[in-house]
């Protein structure tokens, strides 16, 4: 007999419970909130709220709150959360000290639990807590990637659909590297439906929204006084969608990198193809040299991090 997906997702939060809104409505399978003990009721109240979401807006999708690991065995996609949200002022590696025990946490209970799930990994700093998920569970580098290059790339394209005046339906970027203030949105393949976006944006317009989409997460949370969480659930759930579905999407993720691009051991943002296969191909896009440049830059930012992380 068909079963549905199992889609868990780790930390009950802003973002965790935007994803399960958008994962039920959907109906890409039924969901587990995970979340810790002190927060279970808190999972379940969410979790009951959404169910009841779905008699108005007619999805079958179960959503179970639980702080329970058994609950989430046999999940089939783990998205990660968990972890402390940035706070004004605040860099992504300011949450290392917090997070890392909490990302270590997750990935000593999901290999237990549910070793067999595509992961994405959303927990800041990014590129080090997906690395180190990696490195506690050992899992295949075809199984595990970071969420920031949707997100960044969803950020900058609407900078451009703003400015140029057009849909932003029909602006393509890709923002690569790290998911820090040194992320590269490779202008050399920005289109406005093919046309090159420097025939239509002048360069320091372009360079100041450059600019903007890698403070963009910052931006945010000077606002807010927390973190995005919409456009993150919804770059998160397009990801999943294209393993759930075998889309065979062409995204800027966090992927393992060994010896793409000339990097090694390192997760880092670029273009890879997601289908079934979970990470199926990483493509080897040619960059100019001053992207090339930028790249080399923000991966140093990712090693800085993730040694910092090693050595913890
Ligand atoms: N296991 C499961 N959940 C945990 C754990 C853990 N070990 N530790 C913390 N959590 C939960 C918290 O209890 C909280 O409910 O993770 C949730 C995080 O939710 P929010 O505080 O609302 O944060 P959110 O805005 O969802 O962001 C989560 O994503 O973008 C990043 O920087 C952001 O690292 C942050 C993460």
């Amino acid at each position: 007999m068909p079963t549905r997906k199992k889609i868990g997702l780790i930390g009950a939060g802003n973002i965790g419970g935007e994803l399960a809104r958008l994962v039920a409505n959907k109906e890409l399978g039924d969901v587990v909130l995970f979340d810790i003990p002190a927060k279970e009721s808190f999972a379940k109240g969410k979790a009951l709220d959404l169910e009841q979401n779905g008699s108005i807006l007619g999805y079958d999708a179960r959503i179970k709150g639980s702080s329970n690991w058994e609950d989430l065995r046999g999940a089939d996609v783990l998205v990660v959360t968990a972890g402390i949200p940035r706070k004004p002022g605040q860099s992504r590696d300011d949450l290392v000290a917090t997070n890392l025990p909490i990302i270590r946490d997750v990935a000593n209970n999901a290999k237990k639990h549910c070793p067999d799930a595509f992961v994405i990994v959303i927990s800041n700093p990014l590129d080090a807590m997906v690395y180190e998920y990696k490195r506690v569970t050992g899992c295949d580098k075809s199984r595990i990637v970071g969420m920031a290059g949707v997100l960044d790339s969803a950020r900058f394209q609407l900078f451009l659909a703003r400015e140029a005046n057009v849909s932003v339906k029909d602006v393509r970027a890709m923002v690569l590297g790290g998911h820090g203030d040194d992320m590269v949105p490779v202008l050399s393949m920005t289109t406005i439906n093919g046309v090159p976006v420097t025939t239509m944006i002048a360069k320091d317009k372009l360079h100041a929204m450059v600019e903007r989409t890698r403070k963009g997460g910052g931006e945010i949370v000077g606002l807010m006084g927390t973190s995005a969480y919409y456009a993150p659930a919804t770059a998160a759930v397009a990801m999943a969608e294209a393993y759930l579905l075998d889309q065979k999407r062409l995204l800027p993720c966090a992927a393992y990198l060994d010896g793409e691009y000339g990097y090694k051991d390192l997760f880092m943002g670029v273009p890879v193809i997601i289908g079934g296969g979970g990470v199926e191909k990483i493509i080897d896009i040619p960059l100019t040299d001053e992207e090339k440049g930028m790249l080399a830059k923000s991966a140093q930012s990712v090693q800085g991090i993730v040694d910092v992380v090693k050595k913890s």
